[in-house]
């Protein structure tokens, strides 16, 4: 409640054993304290204000990610905040329930600044919500938990390091909730799990390993809030700037036993031309990065009464989480969130995702950099489309993001056999596909239709920005502006 006052500016912390890391970061300043990158909470129908106060030596922003906003509080780079000057971003919070973010978006300079640090999480309340955590009897910061994974590129001296202008960011460390190898000792319980991935680039696999073995979860919700039902799952992609709500259940698991959090290996499909082909870059002194596709562990849990041995960095007693060996069950009924809509007799708008023989990115054949800023099309207020991506078959991963809007996905085609596998309902959709999403993962090769109602409650002109959310591609400018008007 309240306006809050952030300040973009560098602080060292204690990420590493050692040397502080110089980080980027929002300095929120609430009711005297200082708190680095605050996760925000905001009630459906509120108002959000936030003050940004730029201290950086160059121009940034903050954009909501996955919000429902109008052109000037979008935090794109059409409105940069320069160094040394404020911005007041004010949004009437229309969406759904659900984890969100905020991150810098400066022309050229996104994928260099959310490396560095400059991005945080905010998570949006309704009744629906409340409802269900009231069942669930799982209380937020307790057996509800935020995990903001990131890859990142650290040198010996632990310092953050990246290289504006490069393919494809991805790190030699993966940090959780900005924890180098967490752990997390938990009650035999149920635990809710809200996964964001917030690397620049790297396509994570996450799976909850015990014995090797895949334990089951419950998929929940999606970028934009709850699904219809639970959906049982062994493992997911998440893609850069994607979120996944998931129920793990660990009172089945013996006192002491172990599971990990762990991206599991898959084909990386970066069947690009040698142009633009990706090389792990080890920059001087530094470990390299595992590829993208490489198994990577993220995180470790361990079920109360496991020994001190295994406290590690960041470990945490289930002492505080209050325990209970029966778990609640799972509701068979999550949200009132409709099927898919029917888009038959919808206008289509067709994007087509490529790289040319000098590596630059394109939807559309439009290039950002080469283009310009103007918007390339004009959507009409109040009306409904569905726009397919087709990614070429020479092609990467492409997370693809549309500003101001959630967007349901309707039809996948000629999809890779690891996303054909987890169909659950026509069209070729995976469970994670049902849900309300602002960020799509289209694979070489594949046709991904996403049905879009731009019914924003804005007047006049509003320019928002479609791009991947691989930041080294949209900051290469693998992306464009839209007008609704
Ligand atoms: Cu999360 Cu245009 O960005
Ligand atoms: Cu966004
Ligand atoms: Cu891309």
């Amino acid at each position: 409640r309240g306006p809050l006052a952030l300040q973009s500016r560098v602080d060292g912390f204690n990420v590493f054993p050692g040397q502080p890391t110089p980080l980027w970061h929002y300095a929120g300043q609430w009711e005297g304290h200082a708190i680095a990158n605050p996760v925000l909470h905001v009630a459906h129908g509120q108002t959000l204000q936030v003050s940004l106060d730029n201290r950086l030596q160059e121009a940034t922003t903050v954009h909501w990610h996955g919000l429902v906003v109008d052109e000037a509080n979008d935090g794109s780079g059409l409105h940069p905040v320069e160094a040394g000057m404020q911005r007041a971003y004010r949004i009437r919070v229309a969406n759904r329930a659900g984890l969100y973010w905020y991150h810098a978006h400066p022309h050229q300079r996104t994928g260099l600044q959310v490396h560095a640090g400059l991005a945080g999480l905010l998570l949006v309340e309704d009744d629906e919500e409340l409802a269900l955590r009231k069942r669930l009897g799982l209380q937020w910061g307790d057996r509800d938990l935020p995990l903001l994974i990131a890859d990142k590129q650290v040198d010996t001296a632990n310092r953050l390091v990246y290289r504006s202008g490069a393919d494809d960011w991805i790190g030699n460390r993966v940090l959780v909730n900005w924890t180098p190898e967490p752990f997390l000792e938990v009650v035999p319980g149920l635990y809710r799990l809200r996964l964001a991935n917030v690397c620049n680039a790297r396509v994570l696999r996450p799976a909850f390993l015990h014995e090797e073995q895949a334990l089951e979860f419950h998929l929940i919700g999606t970028d934009g809030g709850l699904l219809a039902q639970p959906w049982p799952m062994e493992d997911l992609f998440l893609a850069p700037a994607q979120r996944a709500d998931v129920l793990v259940d660990f009172s089945r698991l013996p006192p002491g036993a172990r599971v990990v959090l762990r991206s599991l290996d898959y084909v990386p499909m970066e069947n690009e031309d040698e142009s633009g082909a990706f090389a792990p870059d080890p920059m001087g002194d530094h470990p390299a990065a595992e590829p993208m596709g490489a198994g990577l562990d993220l995180m470790q849990f361990c079920v109360a009464g496991c020994g001190d041995d295994v406290r590690g960095n960041g470990g945490r007693g289930a002492a505080g989480a209050s325990g209970s060996r029966r778990a609640a069950a799972i509701p068979a009924s999550l949200s009132s969130l409709p099927a898919p809509p029917d888009t038959r007799g919808w206008p289509v708008r067709p994007f087509r995702l490529h790289m040319d023989s000098q590596g630059a990115w394109f939807i559309n054949g439009h290039n950002f950099h080469r283009d310009g800023h103007a918007p390339a099309f004009t959507v009409k207020r109040g009306t409904r489309e569905v726009w397919e991506l087709r990614n070429a078959m020479t092609s990467m991963p492409h997370p693809i993001h549309v500003h101001g809007v959630q967007f349901r996905v309707v039809e996948r085609r000629i999809s890779p056999q690891d996303v054909r596998s987890r169909q659950v309902a026509e069209g070729g959709l995976g469970p994670q596909d049902l849900g309300c999403n602002d960020t799509v993962l289209v694979w070489p090769g594949e046709t991904v239709r996403i049905a879009i109602d731009f019914d924003q409650p804005f007047d006049g002109n509003q320019q928002y920005m479609l791009h991947c959310h691989n930041l080294e591609h949209e900051d290469m400018g693998m992306m464009l502006t839209f007008a609704v008007t």
